[in-house]
């Protein structure tokens, strides 16, 4: 019998446990194991708790936001030492194949989950994904460790850098992948850790930047940044006309999408959604796969948003096969469209010097909450009910 840890694993809609599991071991020579030292709750995981259950097996360890310490390594691993500080990427990439050699961590040719046609393997998320166990746990075994992680320095606390494991990359792709024009604007969509982040990296390059949520919180946090903000409660119906009237009758030059598939608004998706739960595992995953689960509406909202010629960066993940999109205005306005998941080692050394040299993205006191392990499944249901505040949780395993 090998040692046991605490790791949070899923057991059916809204339902997460602490359980008490077997401790990973190195089982490739290429693996390292990491204690994890903070990890955190991403609004991905809230897809999960409530939508993805036909894609995951009871029993997953979540979690795709760590960091630690290097408690071990396999024989291939020189590039880590017992003892090292890390963060851990969200995907799983070998560093050295066509995708890789590109910056497309996401697509890495080693890791692609290619019996289910996906890209490279995540932590903690699904089927679709490899069904790799998570860093919400006291250890995790880190495949393809030579490059699976970012070394980090001792010194400033976790809070600088765990971020770097999926917020900061992702808002970074999104702000890289919205082209933005030198002086111009963007409108950011959903004012989550990833929408706020991406509000905070546009400021900081001088963009003009109008954030859009519905909690007054959210708002609050990226107003107080210098950040214009909208209320879609207030703007339910002329949004994309009042954005117009603050931009020369135009539109943003680029908006943000960082929504996603759950998305306020949309109540035939809902149902479909409602539909699917109801349904066994094998029937729902069929049909939320062929039929589009997606709640569209803060893409249609991004399509009417944007100026003519503009650029849409979906940063907000999506998951239907079939969705109907708006072909005609998307055509006619010559909108460009960008969208993925972020490549995490592809920007993190452009990242780096905005956490090291002073915090000009306030990224230590960025989250709202920071509780033990053990408190995970309380964290899950506030974050998902967006009580107290919250925003962004760290977990203390
Ligand atoms: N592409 C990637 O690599 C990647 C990585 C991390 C997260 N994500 C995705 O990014 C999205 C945001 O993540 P998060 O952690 O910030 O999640 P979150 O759930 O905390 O944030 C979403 C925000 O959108 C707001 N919102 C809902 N409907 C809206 C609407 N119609 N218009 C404007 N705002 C609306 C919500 O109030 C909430 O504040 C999620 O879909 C997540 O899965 C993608
Ligand atoms: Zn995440
Ligand atoms: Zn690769």
């Amino acid at each position: 019998m090998g040692r046991r840890m605490k790791a949070l694993a899923y057991h059916g809609r809204r339902d997460v446990r602490v359980d008490t599991v077997p401790d990973p071991r190195i089982e490739e020579p290429t693996d390292a194991i990491v204690r994890m030292t903070t990890t955190a709750i991403c609004g991905s995981d809230l897809h999960l708790y409530e939508l993805l259950g036909p894609f995951i097996e009871e029993g997953s360890i979540l979690g795709h936001e760590p960091m630690g310490v290097v408690e071990e390594v396999g024989a291939e691993v020189s590039e880590l030492s017992p003892g090292d500080r890390v963060v851990i990427p969200f995907q799983i990439s070998c560093g050295n194949c066509f995708m890789c050699d590109q910056g497309l961590q996401t697509q890495c040719e080693t890791t692609q989950v290619r019996e289910q046609g996906m890209g490279a393997m995540l932590f903690g998320y699904t089927k679709l994904y490899g069904s790799k166990d998570g860093g919400q746990a006291e250890y995790l075994r880190v495949p393809q460790a030579q490059y699976t992680h970012i070394k980090v320095p001792d010194g400033p606390p976790d809070e600088r850098f765990v971020y770097l494991s999926d917020v900061l990359p992702t808002a970074w792709q999104a702000v890289e992948y919205a082209g933005i024009p030198d002086g111009g604007s963007v409108t950011v969509l959903g004012l989550g850790p990833i929408g706020d982040m991406a509000a905070r990296i546009a400021m900081h390059r001088g963009h003009r930047v109008i954030g859009v949520d519905l909690v007054r919180e959210r708002l609050e946090r990226v107003r107080a940044r210098g950040a214009e903000v909208l209320d879609l409660r207030e703007h339910d119906q002329d949004l994309a006309e009042v954005i117009r009237a603050m931009t020369d009758g135009r539109g943003t030059d680029s908006v943000i999408d960082a929504v996603g598939m759950e998305a306020h608004g949309s109540p035939g998706a809902k149902m479909a959604q409602q539909v699917a739960g109801l349904l066994p595992d094998a029937v729902a995953e069929k049909m939320m796969e062929k039929a589009g689960i997606d709640r569209l509406h803060a893409f249609h909202l991004a399509i009417d948003i944007v100026r003519r010629g503009g650029t849409i960066s979906l940063i907000g993940v999506y998951g239907g096969m079939a969705d109907p999109l708006p072909m005609l205005t998307i055509f006619d306005k010559q909108i460009q469209l960008r969208m993925g998941q972020a490549n995490v080692k592809r920007w993190a050394d452009d990242i780096m010097p905005l956490l090291t040299n002073g915090d000009p993205l306030g990224v230590e006191a960025f989250h709202t909450h920071k509780l033990p392990l053990e408190q995970a499944p309380e964290a899950y249901e506030m974050f998902q009910k967006k009580e107290d505040g919250v925003v962004k949780v760290l977990l203390k395993p």
